[in-house]
């Protein structure tokens, strides 16, 4: 709760909010173990880059694979994440009137030289996504493995965040471009979004 309290203070005064361990390792390291045996399945997809982008140029945007979290998923293997998340969620609703209604979140696997340039979290036709959340999931994480997440500011100024296991970080989704630099080693990570509609109704085109 501690965690909860300090990240919605952050996110009402900045915008965004990193903390550390708002999971266990233990549970971080389950996550982690999944995700790679979705990869050794095969079952992890290029991501894309939102409605008409043909895969070269996704390449040279991003190069991440991904598989989005299915409703069996968030209740098994993922329930002690969406247990948290829904919290958060209930805590920025209640005392911020965030307006939460939905989420959906994805693993993600960055093979090494991978990057996912500079952006917002936005897609043409869509613009239910408030808050990006991130839970990183790299055991040993040292500078120097790259990959890190880099926030601009106005002004020129930026953050840079390593994405070592159990670093949780969310910010506002229409407010911050940010960018995945190039990752030297495999890099993992559960990355959704809270939403201010509920997913899969589909007047938006997806
Ligand atoms: C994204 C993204 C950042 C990260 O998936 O849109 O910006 O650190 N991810 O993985
Ligand atoms: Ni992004």
């Amino acid at each position: 709760m501690k965690a909860i309290v300090e990240l919605a203070n952050a996110l009402s005064e900045k915008g965004y909010a990193v903390a550390e361990e708002v999971i266990d390792a233990k549970t971080c390291n389950l996550f982690l173990h999944y995700l790679k045996e979705k990869h050794a399945e095969d079952e992890l997809k290029k991501a894309g880059i939102g409605a008409g982008g043909d895969f070269q140029k996704n390449k040279t945007i991003r190069g991440d694979f991904i598989h989005w979290l299915t409703a069996d998923e968030e209740n098994l293997q993922f329930k002690a994440w969406f247990s948290w998340i829904d919290s958060f969620s209930a805590y920025l609703n209640q005392q911020l009137f965030v307006g939460v209604r939905d989420r959906e979140f994805h693993l993600a696997f960055y093979p090494p030289k991978t990057f996912y340039k500079k952006h917002l979290d936005q897609f043409k036709g869509r613009s239910n996504r408030l808050l990006s959340c991130i839970l990183y999931l790299n055991d040993g994480w040292q500078e120097g493995d790259g990959g890190e997440l880099k926030i601009y500011f106005e002004n020129n100024e930026h953050l840079l965040i390593a994405p070592r296991l159990g670093t949780f970080v969310c910010f506002r989704s229409e407010l911050f471009e940010h960018e995945v630099l190039p990752t030297n080693s495999a890099r993992y990570s559960l990355t959704g979004w809270l939403l201010n509609y509920p997913k899969g109704i589909g007047f938006l085109g997806y």
